[in-house]
């Protein structure tokens, strides 16, 4: 059934879903493989859809695959599906340009991270809800980490109790994105909340999920495929 968006919601979700994802192995686009018999961006999607102040979902993908995305998600919720750029941030951008006038909250999130809970979007957007132009779900280091020269040779030591591994939806005010990006013209990287960073805006850390893992190699999907069968 196709999911209804909320008219009174003030949230955008932008969804780059426009690379190659090398990293899974040869086969078509990352956001496209299948997970459990559907492509990780519809599940993505349909969990977007599932979060209560969502209004609008814009999806990035790749140029040679809009009409196809735009077929694959007509039935999971109305979405608008345009062509992504080389970079992902050139992708981010694009999509940010066709958000209505309206939501005043953008989220920006990876198709990769296929189960993530709706109520992780909206403890994000809560957070940038409540007063923080800048919001990102993360976890805590577990393993030790190490920091390596030449030769795989040790260096030294990381203190993981400073360190975080950030996942999305990343939220933002969408003024202050909207502005990070244009200042940020040419000079990608990974996420978001770096663009915001070097325009001296405070991020804030939200607690992220085990759920919104990125499927990056083959383990993730295999993985993935065990929490959809648990119930995920
Ligand atoms: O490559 P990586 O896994 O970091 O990509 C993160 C997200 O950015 C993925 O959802 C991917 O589809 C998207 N992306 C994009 N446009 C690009 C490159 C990546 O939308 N040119």
């Amino acid at each position: 059934m196709t999911a209804q968006l909320n008219p009174r919601g003030d949230v955008a979700v932008l969804v780059p879903a426009a690379g190659a994802g090398v990293r899974l192995g040869p086969g078509r686009p990352k956001a496209l493989r299948l997970l459990a018999g559907e492509p990780l961006l519809v599940h993505a999607v349909r969990r977007l859809a599932a979060a209560a102040s969502v209004h609008t979902i814009v999806v990035a993908a790749p140029p040679a695959e809009v009409e196809a995305v735009r077929a694959l998600l007509a039935p999971v919720a109305p979405v608008t599906v345009l062509p992504g750029g080389a970079e992902r941030q050139a992708s981010v951008a694009a999509a940010l340009a066709a958000v209505p006038a309206g939501p005043e909250i953008v989220l920006v999130h990876d198709a990769a991270r296929a189960l993530t809970p709706p109520e992780l979007v909206e403890s994000v957007a809560a957070a940038v809800r409540a007063g923080h132009d800048a919001v990102i779900p993360v976890l805590p280091v577990v393993d030790t980490v190490k920091e390596v020269g030449a030769g795989e040779v040790v260096l030294g030591t990381v203190d993981r109790t400073a360190l975080r591994v950030v996942q999305t939806p990343q939220g933002f005010r969408r003024a202050v994105l909207t502005a990070a990006h244009s200042a940020a013209a040419g000079d990608p990287l990974t996420d978001d909340a770096g663009l915001v960073e070097k325009q001296g805006v405070p991020v804030v850390c939200v607690p992220g999920s085990e759920y919104a893992l990125k499927v990056t190699r083959p383990f993730d999907l295999a993985l993935a495929e065990h929490l959809l069968a648990a119930g995920a």
